[in-house]
């Protein structure tokens, strides 16, 4: 989909649908909207009149111009109550406006830039928002559905301005939401695919083909430099499997002139069965999202790569199958991961912390700092948190402080979790270093406590997407499956950690 500005009275747009918009109980539409009821001899305001049309967050209501101006349609979407309204709501509104109009056959569509007027939002933040919205909401996944799609394709998006002073904001705007939605799409793509597709080797060779075309370093470990290196934890979960392990690193070197660089290690299970402490039947397909972090990590590498920001950032993706096969580990072994600390596996299902430990050794080893990761971790933070937000926890809170704001400022909720002394205590082994289970209780919090005994005293952030990563339902620029959650959190934060 293409995303074009331009400066034109609303009025004289040509489109197959024009988006405009209300806020709830406005009786009489101003601004955009109030000038395409004017040009609508008024049936806007006579549908609020009649009570039809409120203006309530997500009320779609389409009217058809019949000639009355160059649009053949236009739809009024609620912006919901003024005082409850904010950036979140123009993506959200624009996903579901440009569903609506697709459903409809619109190939064209206008949108005005909403919340610029009494909404006050940006002319950039508004065009951004929009820009995000219609990109994330329009996504489907059908790569392997073979029947013609029913409804086409949106085409063309067009942003409506009168004021040509603010052309150049709303061009920064849109152009930052497209790419960052576009890396968003490039992970929900990897995490829709079936784990037969994404593989690890399947997951090297998207790093490694977006090292080309974007012009990043790649590098790639395989189970023998794993064996070098001493990576008993990531080999133990992948002894379990025929698919090949791999450690996948992609560096973006946007300031030469520093030695410092921001790590972003994302969890890459490609398939998670629980291995021998296996999983029950019911649901278990979910699992081929367990490289939902890994994936996040991967393609916000796309978009740092393309706003070229002034700092160095590298992506560490461990990526394995935890299968059940004659090689798989067994409960009550013990592993050694790269940085010599010994680990007792109590359960093979707690496996992403396993191949987290190594990764951060690893970035540790690179001497990457800060560093944040993300991981479809517990089960536990989705119990606690639903799916409303992810759980954050840090051993720096400078740094979480910032990716919060970061989370904030791109609508993906974080809620951070404690990480007092007294749940290390869980993690305490018997016959190694530290065991990979506490237990049931406070299950997010005690397996950022094994990550946080692998970075030491490394400013670190762990976001847990357990309950985040994908969608059941479809609302506004969330659709059914992957989410592609954390990708724009960490754009974010790499372009604010870029300006110092
Ligand atoms: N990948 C799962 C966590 C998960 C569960 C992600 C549901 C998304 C949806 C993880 O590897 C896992 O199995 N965790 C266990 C840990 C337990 C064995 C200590 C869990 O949460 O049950
Ligand atoms: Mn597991
Ligand atoms: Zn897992």
């Amino acid at each position: 989909m293409e995303i074009r500005i331009v400066v034109e009275d609303v009025t004289r747009v040509e489109a197959d649908a024009l988006v405009v918009n209300l806020f709830e109980g406005t009786t009489q539409p101003g601004g955009a909207t109030g000038a395409v009821d004017r040009a609508l001899d008024g049936v806007i305001s006579s549908l609020i009149g009649q009570g039809e049309v409120k203006g309530k967050l997500g009320e779609l209501t389409m009217i058809h111009t019949f000639g009355k101006i160059p649009s053949e349609r236009v739809v009024v979407c609620g912006l919901g109550k003024q005082g409850e309204f904010d950036v979140d709501r123009v993506r959200r509104v624009t996903a579901e406006a440009c569903r609506y109009v697709r459903s409809r056959g619109a190939k064209i569509v206008a949108t005005i830039t909403h919340g610029t007027g009494a909404g006050g939002i940006g002319p950039r933040e508004s065009a951004r928002a929009i820009a995000e919205g219609a990109v994330l909401g329009l996504y489907v996944f059908r790569r392997h559905i073979t029947k013609e799609p029913e409804t086409g394709e949106v085409e063309e998006l067009i942003i409506v301005e009168r004021d040509e002073d603010r052309l150049p904001e709303l061009r920064r705007g849109s152009a930052l939401g497209k790419v960052e939605a576009e890396a968003a799409k490039v992970a929900r793509d990897m995490v829709n695919e079936p784990a037969n597709v994404m593989t690890p080797t399947r997951m090297a060779e998207v790093a490694r083909a977006m090292s080309a075309d974007y012009n990043l370093e790649c590098s790639v470990l395989g189970r023998d430099e794993m064996n070098e290196m001493g990576m008993g934890a990531l080999l133990g979960v992948a002894g379990g499997s025929h698919e090949e392990p791999r450690l996948i690193v992609l560096s973006y070197r946007g300031d030469p002139s520093s030695d410092q660089a921001l790590g972003l290690v994302g969890k890459g299970i490609t398939f998670d069965s629980g291995g021998i402490s296996i999983k029950p039947a019911a649901g278990m397909e979910e699992m081929k999202g367990d490289m939902a972090g890994g994936a996040a990590v991967i393609a916000a590498m796309q978009a740092v790569a393309e706003l070229k920001p002034k700092i160095n950032v590298t992506a560490v993706v461990p990526a394995t199958e935890n299968l059940p096969g004659g090689g798989a580990q067994r409960p009550g072994d013990v592993v050694t991961a790269m940085n010599g600390k010994t680990i007792e596996v109590v359960n093979t299902d707690a496996e992403g912390r396993l191949i987290l430990a190594e990764a951060l050794c690893y970035a540790r080893h690179l001497k990457l700092s800060p560093i944040v990761d993300i991981a479809t971790l517990t089960g536990a933070c989705h119990i606690a948190l639903g799916n409303v937000c992810s759980g954050a926890f840090t051993n720096n809170q400078d740094l979480l402080d910032k990716v919060l704001k970061a989370g904030g400022s791109v609508g993906e909720r974080l809620w951070q979790l404690p990480m007092y002394e007294e749940y290390k205590e869980q993690n305490k082994s018997e016959v190694a270093d530290i065991k990979n289970s506490g237990g049931r209780y406070g299950g997010a919090i005690t397996a950022a406590q094994f990550l946080a005994a692998f970075v030491e005293d490394t400013p670190w952030v762990h976001l847990d997407i357990a309950g985040t990563s994908d969608s059941d339902k479809e609302k506004g620029y969330v659709v059914k499956g992957a989410t592609g959650v954390g990708v724009r959190t960490m754009v974010d934060l790499v372009l604010t950690l870029a300006e110092g």
